[in-house]
């Protein structure tokens, strides 16, 4: 009999409800503190899962005493949030989306997993899969941003990170896609709010990414917290049983997210503890995270006939088997006992800097403003975002307060050592003291450029951030104005840096700033980073992955809207538009400038007629027309003029690179499955409809600035 089988024979009901328990210590506050200590649950085997502990030595200890001082010596899983590096922290997961890298993604993640495994960690709450398209949610920051396709391609590249090939390597970590399913359509983008969405949406857009994650072998999902059209995810039997378990076929552990078996009460599903206990158990979540629901509840559940013992061995047997493939039974220890070389972590800075200055979007450039001499003799470095160190870590830092973190004054001063660099910060991030902003503006005068560090405090995004108003906080605008406009009247050129986990509404900076680049949360080496773009060592390749708005008016805001009957037309008063603002974003999703300029000629597609099982080339010719060296990015899109549903106007299938140099011309070839254009019909089953198809390919998603060419689509 396995060892599975065999510990399930001897586990009392309090054990097999231990393994299904996962509690916090007090290392991160990752949700309202509800334990005390666990160590005595940990010595009598009624704890089996621990969250939010960090360290080599506090988790050898804390194993230790499962294994040495338990009964049956059962070892704990422990996790953390690893979101965008452990100690060493990488972009946020919107930033680093920009870098459309699948390279970049997974080694980043098996960086994270390499630090947090030295620390002990066996698990991570990461990546999450939720499709944003509403910039005031402040969980936006965490995810790949507005597209269901490139989140399933992060979804992908994450999972292999995280896991690599194999987790019992003493280096990888369980991954957990979260949060099932479509948390990122919040009622008006506030967080923790009820999610009503149609069965199309649900399927087109929030579940592909997922999807993805299971076939690439996620060992763990998160339900959200919030209810779908009803149902509180944590009790979803359809999505959990029938759908994730079901019909993917996932056998891998759900872990509930923090109490959120517990709101059930608050949802208004359950009654009590074990009400709540029932549903959530029903429904297939195998790990209560902080409620004690189970501990709590399926004592009292199981005597009243209410679950049954199969069912909790179901959930008791995916935990243990999880510890089994973490190598856990074979060695406890395994994690938490290496120790990195300097060699190492200097390689994984390189990689944090590296993937950093190709995460920087660099929204606007007019006249060339950027890149900056290296020579420049003097700058004025403004903003109160320009020395903060601290929130360059953004958002779930992980343990990320270990490490140094470069910001924007300090990067310049050590690198530019022949600059005269003045720096005020003006005004605070969110504060409405103005008092220091005349001194700051004065600054803007007898300098060769001004730098503007803004942006938004890094825990103004992640969870529990909404924000009503998605544009500079404080009185970060006046400050702008202020110094953009001596600046101006002394002609000196004025580069604004955006920190931020979201796009921000920032029209009016649009208009004034010479140059912008939205440098999100870039982690340790930010500042380095973006010295790297501001002198051009790094031509910009970022491109948004989600489009920026011109007023939160226009949220939810994303290229793949469905079209309206009356599409936009100013000669026509009763057609889709506003009074006040166009319907187009401020910048569209892949929009991001480089030190080169392309143009992008000679569309072709092949086969011109293609069945279901075919594989289309889509080629374009593209030429670097500007000053420097740079890379572009091509992206492929795809529209289906005439279908028996209302197609989105257009819909993101893939998107290639090139690098050429100025003058010269390339060909950017990408490629897709006709499989994969099939969509759900009016019966929501998968369909493939013959007609045309239009195909179109440029820098980004504004229809205008993409070339377009038609093939056929026909019966096999
Ligand atoms: O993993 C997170 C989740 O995303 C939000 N609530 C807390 C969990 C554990 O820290």
């Amino acid at each position: 009999m396995s060892r599975i089988e065999n510990l399930l024979r001897e586990m009392t009901l309090a054990e097999k409800i231990g393994q299904m328990t996962m509690t916090a210590s007090s290392y991160a506050v990752t949700g309202p503190i509800i334990a005390g200590d666990s160590t005595d649950s940990i010595r009598d085997g009624t704890i089996g899962n621990l969250l939010n502990m960090v360290g080599a030595g506090p988790t050898h200890e804390m194993q230790r005493i499962a294994v040495e001082e338990s009964r049956l010596g059962i070892p704990l899983l422990i996790g953390l949030d690893i979101i965008h590096g452990h100690r060493t922290l990488f972009p946020i997961p919107l930033g680093e989306t920009a870098c459309f890298d699948p390279q970049a993604w997974e080694a980043t993640a098996r960086e994270a997993a390499r630090e947090a495994a030295a620390d002990g960690l066996a698990m991570t709450f990461a990546p999450m899969l939720d499709v944003s398209r509403d910039l005031r949610w402040g969980r936006t920051a965490e995810g790949a941003g507005e597209d269901p396709w490139l989140a399933s391609q992060v979804a992908k590249a994450k999972v292999r990170g995280f896991q690599g090939d194999d987790l019992a390597d003493p280096a990888a970590l369980a991954a957990c896609a979260k949060h099932f399913c479509a948390y990122g359509p919040v009622n008006a983008g506030r967080e923790y709010a009820s999610v009503d969405i149609s069965e199309r949406t649900l399927r087109e857009v929030h579940l592909p990414a997922f999807v993805a994650a299971v076939k690439a072998g996620v060992a763990t999902i998160m339900p959200a917290f919030t209810d779908l059209n009803g149902i509180p995810m944590s009790a979803h039997k359809p999505l959990l049983q029938d759908y994730l378990r079901g019909e993917l076929g996932f056998d891998g552990v759900l872990v509930s997210d923090y109490n959120a078996i517990g709101e059930l009460i608050k949802h208004g599903v359950a009654a009590d503890a074990v009400d709540a206990a029932v549903l959530a158990l029903k429904a297939g979540v195998d790990i209560d995270m902080m409620a004690d629901a189970y501990r709590k509840g399926l004592p009292i559940a199981l005597k009243q006939g209410r679950v049954t013992m199969a069912e909790i061995e179901t959930s008791v047997r995916r935990v243990l088997r999880l510890k089994e493939q973490l190598g856990l039974f074979d060695d406890p220890y395994r994690r938490g006992s290496t120790s990195e070389s300097a060699a190492t972590l200097a390689e994984r800075r390189r990689l944090a800097r590296d993937v950093s200055a190709r995460s920087i979007v660099m929204l606007r450039n007019e006249k060339n403003t950027l890149p900056l001499a290296t020579t420049i003799p003097r700058l004025a470095v403004i903003g109160p975002l320009a020395d903060a160190a601290i929130e360059m870590r953004g958002p779930w830092w992980g343990a990320g307060e270990f490490g140094p973190h470069v910001d924007v004054l300090s990067a310049l001063r050590s690198n530019l050592p022949n600059t005269e660099i003045r720096h005020a910060a003006g005004t605070m991030i969110d504060d409405p003291d103005d008092s220091g902003i005349a001194a700051a503006v004065a600054l803007c005068e007898n300098v060769d450029a001004v730098i503007l560090c803004l942006g938004e405090r890094s825990t103004m995004s992640g969870e529990a951030a909404s924000r009503a108003y998605p544009d500079l906080p404080g009185r970060q605008r006046t400050l702008a104005e202020a110094a953009i406009e001596r600046a101006c009247a002394n002609g000196i050129p004025v580069i604004a840096i955006l920190f931020s986990g979201r796009p921000l509404t920032i029209p009016w900076l649009a208009e004034k700033a010479d140059a912008i680049l939205a440098a999100w949360f870039l982690g340790t080496e930010a500042g380095n980073a973006l010295f790297d773009v501001l002198v051009g060592k790094v031509s910009p390749s970022g491109r948004t992955p989600m489009s920026w708005p011109r007023t939160v008016g226009q949220a939810p805001l994303f290229f793949g809207q469905r079209p309206t009957g009356r599409p936009a037309n100013p000669d026509d008063y009763f057609t889709s538009k506003y009074h006040d603002v166009p319907n187009e974003p401020l910048y569209p999703f892949g929009h991001g400038l480089g030190y080169g300029a392309f143009t992008y000629t000679n569309l072709r597609a092949s086969p011109q007629r293609a069945d279901e099982h075919a594989r289309i080339d889509v080629s374009v010719d593209v030429t670097n027309v500007g000053p420097h060296t740079a890379e572009e990015t091509a992206f492929l899109f795809t529209r289906d003029p005439v279908a028996s549903v209302t197609r989105p106007l257009l819909e993101l299938r893939g998107y290639g690179k090139i690098t050429l140099r100025p003058g010269e011309t390339g060909t950017v070839t990408m490629s897709m499955a006709a499989s994969d254009l099939r969509f759900l019909g009016a019966d929501l089953s998968l369909v493939f409809e013959t007609g045309d198809l239009e195909i179109l390919v440029g820098p980004n998603a504004d229809r205008s600035q993409l070339l377009s060419t038609r093939i056929e689509l026909v019966a096999s």
